[in-house]
């Protein structure tokens, strides 16, 4: 056999073999997922109506189970309760609650107006230790019904743009430093998406994540830099501002006066 087939045909065989492997941990993960979300009594929302894909709500369930241990999470627009119950199902291990905001009265939704509040009361009965229904507009929201700082914040009700902006707006200030807001239907929504167009471009807020029609913001984090460090002490001693944008340069300290050299024997 030619030194070149055999070759050939060894790495068929390796690649055969990797093939299989992968498909194998694939169906693997998939089986031990269904698992976990049944243990998490989530499988058996399958039959609920959601407005959400698969992979949105493994989303949230993931990032809520990242907060910190015993965090404030805020839904707006609930539904029947299936997006809250993955918030909820992810704040199980380490504790926190979830305040659930809505009218319960299928504002703004397709199917027109009625009300979902048994729906939603029966479907979350699992996590009823978790959940802090507030029903009522996300307009009258106060910091009073809920436990601050929020740690991750969930907006999916009025999707046209004052809503979102005003929900937006609401929510922001009660945000812990490093939370997060999440929003859906951004690919959509022209409302939303012009929100999250509006939010990046101000530089205000940064993506943190992004799945389907699902987006998750953050405040930007600042690199240290010296030459931006209000402290002039904490400038480098050639620290110039002169590459720098004007509104950078604006910001900048004014870089230190430069040391008068000495020789060895004056500077005793
Ligand atoms: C798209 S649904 C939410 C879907 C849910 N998050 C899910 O994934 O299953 C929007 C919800 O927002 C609610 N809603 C609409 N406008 C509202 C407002 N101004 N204040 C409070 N809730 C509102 C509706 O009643 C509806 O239940």
């Amino acid at each position: 056999m030619p030194a070149a087939f055999r070759t050939g045909l060894r790495q068929r065989v390796k690649l055969g073999m990797l093939w299989r492997a992968g498909a194998l941990s694939r169906r693997l993960s998939e089986a031990l997922h269904m698992r976990y979300r049944t243990a998490l009594g989530l499988a058996e929302l399958a039959d609920v109506p959601r407005y959400t894909t698969p992979r949105e709500l493994d989303a949230l369930l993931t990032l809520a189970s990242r907060c910190r241990p015993g965090a404030n999470v805020l839904e707006i627009g609930s539904y029947v309760g299936v997006s809250s119950c993955h918030l909820a199902a992810g704040l199980l291990r380490r504790g926190g609650r979830l305040f659930c905001v809505d009218t319960w009265n299928n504002e703004t939704m397709p199917e027109g107006p009625r009300d979902t509040y048994a729906d939603f009361l029966n479907n979350t009965r699992r996590f009823a230790g978790t959940i802090r229904p507030l029903r009522m507009r996300s307009a009258e929201l106060l910091a009073a019904h809920l436990q601050l700082p929020l740690d991750l914040v969930f907006i999916d009700g009025d999707h046209s743009y004052e809503a979102v902006r005003a929900d937006f707006e609401r929510v922001a200030p009660w945000l812990a430093p490093q939370g997060l807001i999440a929003l859906h239907d951004v690919t959509t929504y022209p409302g939303v998406s012009r929100l999250v167009g509006e939010l990046l471009a101000g530089g205000q807020w940064a993506l943190a994540g992004q799945v389907d029609s699902l987006v998750w913001l953050r405040r930007p984090r600042w690199i240290d830099t010296p030459w931006l460090t209000p402290s002039a002490a904490a400038a480098p001693p050639d620290a110039s501002v002169t590459d720098l944008p004007q509104e950078l340069a604006a910001r900048a300290p004014a870089p230190p006066r430069a040391r008068p050299r000495h020789s060895a024997g004056e500077r005793a």
